[in-house]
């Protein structure tokens, strides 16, 4: 969610950034591919050199080098990174982080259970469960915590495999030869520029990467900003949900993500961010929307204490989550699996091929709910959103089937994007429903057909982005589920 708040489950909304994963090795003539298979294969050198060690880059480091690969990583800075962002790990990340061998990874950081999505608006509210879903073959829990922390362990736990290489440096560009990326030019930890060769070579440099520009477009607005701070030495009365305000002018969020640290969001549009450094900020999160937080437990007490606490961090919101780093990485670990040689170009094409058709389902439910729940949850003026709003957090209290199922997508524990389709419809129709009743006048029966039109539209654009194949048919989601989402508990 974009507009809205930061977790896909939360259902809030993220845009923008990106998440990244960007397997590199373009195509080659398969005239070229023995000669550079007998080029590549140097004694001593890395198989694999991966750039940047966030969630996605010390996930992959640690499953190639479990596969007997020599990996190579170069991170920028090595230390604990300490940022407001990837701090839900939704119960699909968790049991992607078990396939992966990594799942120990969430223990000893202070991480914090996360049960439930609590969904505020008007006075009223609810508080849903991940469902308890035998299709999901995993605990239907997730953890929040800090980020930092989280990619400390998955470094070290990368590191600690004598395949693994992890060394600080900055990567300034990717080397190209031919059309195939040989490796990389990198300022290493004493400064000097140098460079590392490999037949593969991963970018992992998360979402404001510079070098991904080079390789993907990457122009998509900015719809909003998270304005996030810590209250220190609280514990919410309900620490285990994810506190998701629909507030005006966008969401905030609250949750736990230590024994005594709560973390407080509030999503503001990109038009009318005020200053920080004038202290227009906390007035604004004191006067506009502290008032907003409902009087629900310690939820509004703790949102006022950690605005005097210190300045609140600002950030674009974000599309791709934690999960689908993790999922990509397990995808590529397969398909990387049964090749003898990464220099094999031919083949490694072939594997980014299909890499791309095989994350699908996972990626394509993330970013259209994020999508479509940014778009939704902006409060305005326009009666016909506001029905859509309105009908959205309706459609998500009934506590019934319909809920259960969406909570599910949201936790990344059920990525079919054509079941994401139906609810959407069905939260449409229902929305148009309560537009008209009790009894349809001609403004509410005009006010509905713009929010069907409104809701058409909105469809018709994710099926483009993401591809109506893509979307609508059920076989490829049905692949990746029987592959990636079977595991023991
Ligand atoms: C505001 C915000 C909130 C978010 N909240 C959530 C959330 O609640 N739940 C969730 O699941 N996801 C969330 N996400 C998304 C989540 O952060 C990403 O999915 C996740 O961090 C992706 O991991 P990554 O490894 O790709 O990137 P990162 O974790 O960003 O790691 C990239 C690494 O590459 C290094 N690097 C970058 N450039 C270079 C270079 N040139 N040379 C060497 N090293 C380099 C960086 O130092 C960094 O360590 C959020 C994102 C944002 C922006
Ligand atoms: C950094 O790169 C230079 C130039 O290649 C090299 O001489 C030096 O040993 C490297 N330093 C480290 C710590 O790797």
């Amino acid at each position: 969610m974009e507009t809205t708040y930061a977790w896909l489950w939360t259902l809030l909304a993220f845009s923008l950034t990106w998440m990244v994963f960007h397997l590199i090795k373009k195509k080659k003539a398969a005239t070229k591919e023995a000669e550079a298979e007998a080029e590549e294969r140097i004694d001593g050198a890395a198989d694999v050199i991966i750039v940047g060690a966030g969630v996605a880059g010390a996930a992959l480091a640690y499953a190639l080098a479990k596969d007997g690969r020599r990996v190579q990583v170069i991170e920028r800075d090595l230390k604990e990174p300490e940022r407001f962002m990837g701090e839900l790990m939704q119960p699909g990340g968790r049991l992607m982080l078990a396939q992966l061998g990594l799942e120990d990874c969430l223990e000893e950081i202070d991480a914090q259970e996360a049960k439930y999505l609590a969904i505020y608006k008007d006075g009223k509210h609810a508080t849903l469960p991940f469902p308890n879903d035998n299709k999901f073959p995993y605990e239907p829990v997730g953890r929040t915590l800090r980020n930092g922390r989280l990619v400390q362990r998955l470094r070290k736990k990368a590191a600690s495999l004598s395949n693994v290489h992890l060394e600080e440096g900055s990567v300034k560009s990717l080397i190209e030869e031919r059309g195939v990326i040989k490796g990389v030019t990198y300022k290493n930890s004493t400064g000097e520029e140098t460079t590392a060769f490999a037949p593969l070579t991963v970018v992992c440099d998360g979402c404001y990467s510079n070098l991904r520009r080079s390789l993907v477009d990457n122009n998509e607005e900015v719809l909003s900003y998270m304005v996030g701070y810590v209250t220190k030495n609280s514990r919410l009365e309900d620490p285990h949900s994810l506190h998701l305000i629909l507030s005006k002018p966008l969401v905030c969020v609250i949750y736990q993500i230590t024994s005594d640290e709560v973390r407080c969001v509030a999503e503001i549009p990109t038009d009318s961010i005020p200053s920080i450094a004038n202290g227009e900020m906390s007035t604004f999160l004191k006067k506009t929307m502290a008032p907003q937080i409902p009087e629900i437990g310690n939820l509004r007490e703790i949102f006022l204490k950690g605005i005097e606490e210190g300045l609140p961090e600002i950030k674009r919101t974000a599309t791709k989550r934690m999960m689908v780093a993790l999922s990509d990485t397990l995808i590529l670990r397969n398909l990387l699996r049964p090749l003898p040689n990464l220099g094999n170009t031919k083949k490694v094409s072939e594997v980014v091929k299909s890499f791309y058709i095989i994350r699908k389902p996972m990626s394509a439910t993330v970013n259209t709910l994020a999508n479509v729940f940014s778009q939704v949850l902006i409060a305005t003026t326009d009666e016909a959103r506001e029905g859509m709003r309105q009908g959205c957090f309706n459609y998500l209290c009934n506590g019934d089937f319909r809920t259960n199922g969406i909570i599910a997508l949201l936790g990344g524990m059920n990525p079919r994007p054509l079941t994401l389709v139906l609810h959407l419809v069905a939260i449409t129709l229902t929305s148009m429903g309560h537009m008209l009743s009790p009894f349809p006048s001609p403004r509410r029966f005009w006010h509905s057909l713009r929010l069907f039109a409104l809701a058409l539209q909105m469809l018709g654009a994710l099926l483009k982005d993401e591809g109506v194949k893509e979307m609508l048919i059920p076989t490829n989601a049905a692949a990746y589920r029987r592959t990636y989402m079977t595991t023991t508990k």
